[in-house]
């Protein structure tokens, strides 16, 4: 995370999708997510849109809206699904139409759609129940397209995180030390091949491929401490921590001038319904 977003340092157990305090935070500061939140790149939505046929899209943890509003303006009809109502409020009042309900729990009632996507939430949700409800709602060649946001913060950066958190958040699911000694995009591939696996699983989908999109952004002090509170492990630290850790990692921003350049990689795990699911037992 950032320096953690909750994405690259997740909760280090097996199933992050238990953690539902975590999982429904988001919505703490849901003026503030969607204002420091990183857009997805104009690539990414171009080929998913391209590969799906035709425009009636899914988006499963919705947030705020960020990526349903991509889709809009890429010609796409979106539904978003969001089961923290304080996101999904914001959502609709910037023009996404959503219903409030976990993946697993959502009643398609009938409805077919194109594309299920997902922005850096699919982790959140089952992935086997997951990838069945996307199978029982996506039209035959329909695009099950979950993506996240993979950022490499500089080494400096993510050393000045892990150590104040660490002091501040010592029983943390979060395991923020972790990233210190392997790249994001590694730490990253259990969550994918659990996604994938989770498609495999389900049947009716081609074999689950990787489409990934390099991109970089350079982030001031200010710009960067205003994202921070938006990420999985510090959503839900006491306002005293959570200044200790800003303050930590702002000192290491200004020594190295008051900015720096983020790599993210955006990783699309994604693979087309080739026939009918199986009915469920
Ligand atoms: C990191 S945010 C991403 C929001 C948005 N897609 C974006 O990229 O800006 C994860 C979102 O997933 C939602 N979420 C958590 N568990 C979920 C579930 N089981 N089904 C659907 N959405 C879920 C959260 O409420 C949160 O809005």
């Amino acid at each position: 995370m950032s320096t953690v977003p909750p994405e690259q340092s997740r909760p280090s157990v097996d199933e992050p999708h238990q953690h539902r305090q975590i999982a429904e935070s988001f919505g703490s500061d849901a003026a503030r997510y969607d204002r420091a939140r990183p857009r997805y790149p104009d690539p990414m939505v171009a080929r998913i849109v391209a590969a799906s046929p035709g425009p009636d899209v899914l988006d499963v943890g919705c947030g705020t809206g960020i990526e349903a509003r991509q889709f809009q303006a890429a010609g796409c009809m979106v539904l978003g699904v969001e089961p923290d109502a304080r996101m999904a409020d914001f959502a609709r009042r910037t023009g996404v139409e959503v219903e409030v309900a976990t993946f697993e729990t959502w009643e398609g009632a009938g409805r077919a759609f194109d594309a299920v996507i997902a922005g850096t939430a699919w982790h959140w949700v089952d992935p086997v129940a997951g990838a069945a409800k996307a199978a029982q709602v996506l039209r035959p060649g329909g695009r099950l397209a979950p993506f996240h946001h993979v950022f490499q913060s500089p080494s400096e950066v993510m050393e000045a995180l892990a150590k104040v958190y660490r002091r501040v958040a010592p029983d943390s699911p979060f395991n923020l030390s972790s990233q210190l000694t392997r790249s994001a995009l590694d730490a990253y591939q259990p969550l994918f091949a659990k996604i994938a696996d989770g498609i495999r699983e389900v049947g009716g989908f081609s074999d689950p491929e990787q489409w990934r999109f390099e991109w970089e952004q350079s982030y001031t002090r200010d710009a960067w401490l205003d994202q921070m509170p938006t990420h999985g492990a510090l959503t839900q630290l006491p306002s005293d921590k959570l200044a200790e850790v800003l303050e930590g990692v702002g000192a290491v921003i200004d020594a190295m001038g008051g900015s720096f350049t983020m790599q993210y990689t955006t990783v699309a795990v994604t693979a087309a319904r080739t026939s009918a699911p199986p009915d469920p037992a």
